[in-house]
C-alpha cells in the first residue's frame, strides 16, 4: 500500500452525538444499522501514514497512546502532544515522519483528524473500561494483532456482531438483557 497524502476526513459518520440520543425509535435504529452495514469494508484515507509495529518497539503499552481505554467507554486516538513527545525532533529519515513533523510545524495547536474505523451502529453502547479494566481483557481479544500492523487502518469495520458480543457474554456470565447494549 502506498503512503497516503494528506486527506480526506469525510467519514466520521457514526458520531458520538448520534450515540447519545438515547430514545431512538425502532425505525431509526434499523436505518442506522443498515447504513453502517453498507459502510463496512469501505476504504478510507487516513491523513498520515502510521505504523503500529514500529511504535510498539519504542512504547510498552497500547494505553500509553490510547489513554482512555482503562477509564472511559472510548479508547481514544492519541493527541499530537503524545506524538511530539518524540517527534519534536526527527527520530529517523523516513518521508512519512518528515510529513508529520512539517504538518505539526505549519499547524500549531491543531489535531490530526484520524478517521475512526471501528464504530458500532449508533444506538449500541460499548465500554472499553468494562472490558479492559473490569474484565481484564487484552486489546488483541477484540482488535487482533495490531502490534504487528505496519500500515494505518483503512477499512471501516464493525469489530463485533451482536452474535459475537452475546456469545462471549454468555460464556463469561456477563449481562445478556437488551438494555445492556441498547439504550
Ligand atoms: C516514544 C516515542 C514516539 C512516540 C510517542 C511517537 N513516535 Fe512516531 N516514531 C518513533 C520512532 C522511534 C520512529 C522510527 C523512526 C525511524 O527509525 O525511521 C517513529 C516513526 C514514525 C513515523 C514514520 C513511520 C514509517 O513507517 O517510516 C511516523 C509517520 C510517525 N512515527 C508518526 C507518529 C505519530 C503520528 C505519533 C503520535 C500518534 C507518533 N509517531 C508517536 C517514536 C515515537
Ligand atoms: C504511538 C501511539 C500508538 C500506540 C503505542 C498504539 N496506537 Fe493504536 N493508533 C494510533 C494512531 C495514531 C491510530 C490512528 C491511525 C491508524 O489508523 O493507524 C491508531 C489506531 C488504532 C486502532 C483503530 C482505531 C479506529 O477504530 O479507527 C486500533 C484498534 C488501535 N489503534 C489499537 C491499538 C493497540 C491494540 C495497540 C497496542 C498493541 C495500539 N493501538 C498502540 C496510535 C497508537
Ligand atoms: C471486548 C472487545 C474490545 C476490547 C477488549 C477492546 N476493544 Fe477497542 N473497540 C471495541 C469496539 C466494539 C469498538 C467500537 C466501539 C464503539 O463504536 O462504540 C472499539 C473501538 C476502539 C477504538 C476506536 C474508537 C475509540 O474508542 O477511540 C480504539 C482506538 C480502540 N478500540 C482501541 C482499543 C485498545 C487500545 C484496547 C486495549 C487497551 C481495546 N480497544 C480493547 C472492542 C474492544
Ligand atoms: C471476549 C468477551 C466479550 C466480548 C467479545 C464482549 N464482551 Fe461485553 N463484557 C464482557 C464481560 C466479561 C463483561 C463484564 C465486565 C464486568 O463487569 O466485570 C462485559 C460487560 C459489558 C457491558 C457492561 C454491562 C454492565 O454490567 O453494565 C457492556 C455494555 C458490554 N459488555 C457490551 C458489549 C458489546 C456491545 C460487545 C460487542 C461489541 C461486547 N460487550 C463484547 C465480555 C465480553
Ligand atoms: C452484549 C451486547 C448486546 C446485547 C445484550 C444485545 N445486543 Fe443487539 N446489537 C448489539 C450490537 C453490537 C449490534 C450491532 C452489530 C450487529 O448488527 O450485529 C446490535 C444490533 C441489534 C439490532 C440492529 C439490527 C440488526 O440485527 O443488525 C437489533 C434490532 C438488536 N440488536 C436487537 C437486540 C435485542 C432485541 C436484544 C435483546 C434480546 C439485544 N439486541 C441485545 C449488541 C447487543
Amino acid at each position: 500500500m502506498e503512503q497516503p497524502a494528506h486527506g480526506n476526513r469525510n467519514l466520521r459518520t457514526m458520531t458520538r452525538a448520534v450515540k447519545r440520543i438515547s430514545a431512538l425509535s425502532a425505525v431509526v435504529v434499523l436505518l442506522l444499522a443498515s447504513g453502517c452495514a453498507a459502510l463496512t469494508g469501505k476504504q478510507v484515507a487516513q491523513p498520515f501514514w502510521f505504523n503500529h509495529k514500529i511504535h510498539m518497539k519504542h512504547i510498552r503499552h497500547c494505553i500509553d497512546c490510547h489513554v482512555f481505554a482503562q477509564v472511559l467507554p472510548v479508547a481514544g486516538i492519541p493527541s499530537r502532544s503524545i506524538c511530539t513527545q518524540c517527534h519534536s525532533t526527527p527520530q529517523g529519515k523516513s518521508l512519512a515522519e518528515k510529513e508529520v513533523i512539517q504538518w505539526f510545524k505549519k499547524h500549531p495547536g491543531e489535531q490530526i483528524q484520524w478517521v475512526i474505523v471501528d464504530r458500532l451502529p449508533g444506538d449500541v453502547y460499548f465500554s472499553h473500561r468494562m472490558h479492559v479494566t473490569l474484565a481484564k481483557m487484552k486489546c488483541s481479544t477484540c482488535h487482533g494483532d495490531v502490534k504487528n500492523k505496519t500500515a494505518p487502518f483503512t477499512h471501516i469495520r464493525i469489530p463485533f456482531t451482536m452474535t459475537q458480543c452475546l456469545a462471549c457474554h454468555e460464556k463469561m456470565g456477563a449481562r445478556l438483557d437488551c438494555t445492556t447494549c441498547h439504550q
